[in-house]
This record gives C-alpha cells, structure tokens and sequence, in this order.
C-alpha cells in the first residue's frame, strides 16, 4: 500500500510523528510525504522533524505565506501533478489547515482515496477559516478518521456516518511518548521560571491577533497575573504586534520564540496553567492534568471543558485573570481521547 501524507503548518508535523512510525512498524507500507511550505520558519518546521525523529519531507512545495486564495491556490496546483506522479492508493491529511483543505481537493479530483485526520471536530464557528477547512474536507475525504465519540456523532449527524471510524486522538501517542522522554531526560525548566509558579500562553488565532484593541485587552490581563507568563510568540503575533505598535514583553509576560515540542511539553507539564487559542494546546494542557484557559467563545475539544479543565473566555475580556488565577480542577481519569494507542488503529482503517 501506498500512502502520501500531505502536512504545511506545525500542528500536522507533530501529528505526522505518529503516524509515520506506525506505517514504519505495520511494514508494507511505502510512505511519502509532501511538505506545503505553508509554515517555513525553522521553528516552525525542521525543529519537529529533528524532534520527533520523523525523515524529511519527499517532496517540499515551498508555498509560504499568502491570502487564502493565493495560498490555497498555490497548494492545489503544487499538489495535482505530485499526487499523479506518485499515484498513491490514499492521499491522508491532517487536521484543519489550508493546507488540509487544497490536498483533498486536489485528491478527489483526480479520483484518489482521501482519509481525514481528526476527522468530525467542529466549533460551529463560520468566522473561522479551520471550520470551512475541516467541514470541507469530511465531506469530500472517502474515510473518515474520527478522534472522539463527540467528533463521530457530528459526523452521523451531517450524514457521513457510513464513512467515520473512531481511532482516537494521535496527538494523545505524539504527548504521552515525549512526556515519557521528557521525565526520563529530566530536561531543565525554562530559564528563570520555578516549577509550577509560571504560565504558559500562545496566541496565534486572527481573532485574537488582527484586531489591536482586543490584542492588547488580552495582553493587558497576562501582563497583570501574579506569576510569569511565558508567551511563545508565533511569527503572525510578532508580525502583528509590530505592525499594531503593541509591546509584547510587558508586566508579568516574557515574550520568548516558540518552543520546539519536547521543551513545550516540559514547559507545560511543570507550569501553573496554560493560556491559549491554539486547539492542540488545550487538550495537552489537560492529558498532561494542568488547567488551561481558552481565549475563544468556543471549543472543539469540549471534553476538556465538560471535565472542569478548560475555561473558556471570549467577550468578558476583564474576566481573563481571574478565571487564569482559579482554584485548581477536580482530578479526573478520564480518556476521551484515547490511551495513545490511536496512529495503529489509523493503519488499520487504511488497510481496511
Ligand atoms: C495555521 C492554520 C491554523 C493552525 C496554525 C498553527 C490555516 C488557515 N491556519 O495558522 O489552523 O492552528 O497554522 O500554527 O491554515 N508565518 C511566518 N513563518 C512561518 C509561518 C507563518 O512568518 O513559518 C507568518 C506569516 O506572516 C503568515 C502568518 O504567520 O502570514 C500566518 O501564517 P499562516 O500559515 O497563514 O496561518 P497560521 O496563523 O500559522
């Protein structure tokens, strides 16, 4: 069998990982993968392929940075003649990106096989590009690789049923194998920081970032939080910032560059909580059991919230300090999102 794994923005390479080492275990599997370009910086980029002991890239685009249109566009025209070329039996993509988006068009329409990573995740909000992206992408891909019980009824509910399998989540595999590492490794804290006295935070979504009177309504309640905030700086809330003459190092925050994944994952586990929009950091946030607040009116991974891990803050902007600085949540062993098992039950639906 062969698989061509299409992958562009950071979350899809830390996905990749586990998959790529389960298409190496199964055997039998030629895997090629294609690289967008969609994210180019080194931080963004080589560090999770070095980190996560994934080969290079088979193909790389080298796309970059655009408009939706421009980018997405350069994606679809990049990818039909490699997808040809490779001929492959299923073209798999990740998550919700544009690149996600231009490899299953450009997959069915040359008749090939699509499966969909985290398949079903929805926030039922139209603003955001990652929801036309994933809600795009189930309804073209042929199967339908679902990470929890909640993503599998959105699908059965939107008609797909026939198509849904339930894998589990792989970055839950990709998070339990390097926190292992982690704690055996015993990497040290971030600099200046005492363990569990400091957040983390990242900022990155166009909500968050575009408009310069929310942006620095945020900033202004990180900056006021009693312990340090680590805020790992994305090249879109730099860029922005820059342009909007907002000061990120400011009271409590330490602007530091983004963490590659093992020193994430240390830097999380030993932190007081975590601050974020991103969606991959707020379900690490609550396998690795430490609270995190989501500036977003709404999540796609609503167990965390269900569970008592998860807050979400949106428009009462003034509440965002408070509801960082809370009692902490009552313990929980609960798996929604699997047990890490989650990249083999992956092979196993693409052999079928
Ligand atoms: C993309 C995904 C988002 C995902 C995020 C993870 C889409 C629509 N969005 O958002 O779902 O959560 O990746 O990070 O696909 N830039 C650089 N260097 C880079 C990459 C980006 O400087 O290596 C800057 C550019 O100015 C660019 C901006 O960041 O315009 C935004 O990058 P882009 O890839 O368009 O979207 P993200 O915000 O990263």
């Amino acid at each position: 069998m062969r698989v061509l794994s299409v992958v562009g923005a950071r979350p899809q390479f830390v996905k990749l990982a586990p998959i790529s080492h389960a298409m190496d275990a199964a055997g039998g599997i030629e895997h090629i993968v294609v690289h967008t370009g969609q994210h180019y910086d080194p931080l963004m980029s080589d560090v999770f392929f070095r980190d996560l002991s994934i080969r290079p890239p088979d193909e790389n685009l080298g796309v970059g940075s655009g408009a939706h249109g421009a980018q997405t566009g350069a994606m679809l025209a990049g990818l039909e003649p490699l997808i040809q070329q490779h001929a492959p039996d299923w073209v798999l993509v990740y998550g919700d990106t544009n690149s996600t988006l231009a490899a299953a068009v450009a997959a069915v329409k040359l008749h090939v096989p699509v499966a969909h990573l985290e398949a079903g995740l929805r926030s039922f909000n139209r603003r955001m590009p990652e929801e036309h992206n994933r809600v795009l992408t189930d309804h073209a891909s042929d199967l339908l690789l679902a990470p929890t019980e909640v993503a599998m009824q959105h699908l059965a509910h939107e008609g797909l049923a026939e198509r849904s399998v339930l894998v589990g989540d792989v970055m839950t595999d990709v998070l339990y194998a390097t926190r292992d590492r982690v704690l055996a490794e015993g990497l040290p804290l971030p600099e200046g920081v005492e363990a569990g006295k400091y957040h983390v935070a990242t900022l990155h979504r166009p909500d968050n970032t575009d408009d310069p009177e929310r942006l620095a309504a945020i900033l202004d309640q990180l900056a006021a939080l009693a312990h340090p905030v680590l805020l790992l700086v994305h090249p879109r809330l730099r860029a922005l910032a820059a342009q909007h003459g907002i000061t990120l190092d400011q009271g409590a925050i330490r602007a530091i560059e983004p963490l590659p994944y093992p020193e994430l994952v240390a830097a999380v586990s030993r932190s007081a909580g975590v601050i974020t929009d991103s969606g991959g950091l707020q379900k690490e946030a609550f396998l690795l059991r430490v609270p995190c607040t989501t500036v977003r009116p709404e999540t796609e991974w609503v167990e965390t919230v269900e569970l008592g891990w998860n807050v979400l803050v949106s428009d009462e902007l003034g509440a965002l300090r408070a509801a960082v600085e809370r009692p902490a949540p009552a313990p929980t062993d609960a798996t929604p999102y699997g047990t890490g098992q989650a990249a083999a039950a992956v092979v196993r639906a693409l052999r079928g």
